[in-house]
Order: C-alpha cells, then structure tokens, then sequence
C-alpha cells in the first residue's frame, strides 16, 4: 500500500511546497520513495501553474532541497479521494479543507505540526509579506514536524 501525504498552504508558494520538498528530501533519504507519495496544493487558486515563491526557494537550497520542479496548484474535493494524509499549515486553511471535505472522508485532515513534539507553535506562520526570517522559521518547523511525521507514518502503517 502507498501512503499519500498531502500538503497545503495558501497559496502553494511558500509553506506548502517547502514541506513538501522537506518531507520529500525524508522519504527519499529512507528510500520509502514507492511507499509514501508526497504532493502539495492551496486552497487559493492565485498562484497556479508558478513555481515556488523566489525567497522560499533560496531558503529551501541552502539547508539542501532543491523545489524547483515545483508547480503550484489549488486543493480540491478530488484530493479527498487520493490522500490519506491531508495537512494544513494554519487554521485558515484547515477551515477552507473542512469546507470542501466528503462527510465519509476516513483519511487524517489536520495541522501538519501537530506531527511534531513539542513545537513552540501550531501553525505554520505565513512568510509571504515578511523578511528572510519567516523563510528560515517555516524551514525549521516544517523539518521538525516532518521529522514526526515520518516516524508516525513508520509506526502506524505497514509498509
Ligand atoms: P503560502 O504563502 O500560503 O505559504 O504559499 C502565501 C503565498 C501567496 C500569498 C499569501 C501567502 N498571496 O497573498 O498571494
């Protein structure tokens, strides 16, 4: 069985493709590659067909993910029916998800840090209209939680 691991942002610029090159970068260093499916999406259509936001992108390169086969995407009610794993990266976009998910969906929708132990936060803040800074703190929660969120996957599933 594949595990699918969806995540999702805003607008799939920021936050969202960097988890999804993190826990990508993850799964391929286990080489679980064929076992576990990543992919990422917003809720927002704005940006779709564009690669990762320029300053999420340098951020991401310079601890060694590479997102620039990236495209962004917007999330819909199809996905319910693919992924098992559903993660938001705040509260807004975990409301926009609850709104468009089937009632007998019987996969994980969530926060995505809520895989992590002990972080200083619930939600991923978003960067979009901050410095530098915000890139490196998304880049630092999303390792730690999917960190987490690898090992849950590892210990629930039979892969
Ligand atoms: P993301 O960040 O949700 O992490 O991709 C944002 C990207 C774009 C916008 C807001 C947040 N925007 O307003 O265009």
């Amino acid at each position: 069985m594949t595990v699918n691991v969806l995540f999702v942002c805003l607008g799939n610029i920021c936050r969202s493709p960097t988890a999804h090159g993190v826990f990508q970068q993850r799964v391929v260093n286990r080489q679980l590659q064929h076992l576990i499916s990543v992919d990422s999406a917003g809720t927002a259509a704005w940006h779709c067909g564009k690669p990762p936001d320029r300053r999420a992108a340098a951020a991401a390169q310079r601890r060694g993910y590479d997102l620039s086969a990236l495209r962004a995407r917007q999330a819909t009610e199809g996905d319910f029916e693919h992924f098992h794993y559903i993660l938001a990266m705040d509260r807004d976009n975990l409301r926009e998800l609850q709104a468009i998910a089937p009632d007998n969906y019987q996969g994980e929708l969530g926060l995505f840090l809520e895989y992590g132990h002990n972080l200083p936060l619930a939600e991923v803040p978003d960067p979009y209209y901050g410095g530098v800074d915000g890139f490196e703190a998304v880049l630092d929660l999303v390792e730690a939680a999917s960190a987490g969120l690898l090992e849950h996957i590892l210990a629930r599933h039979t892969l």
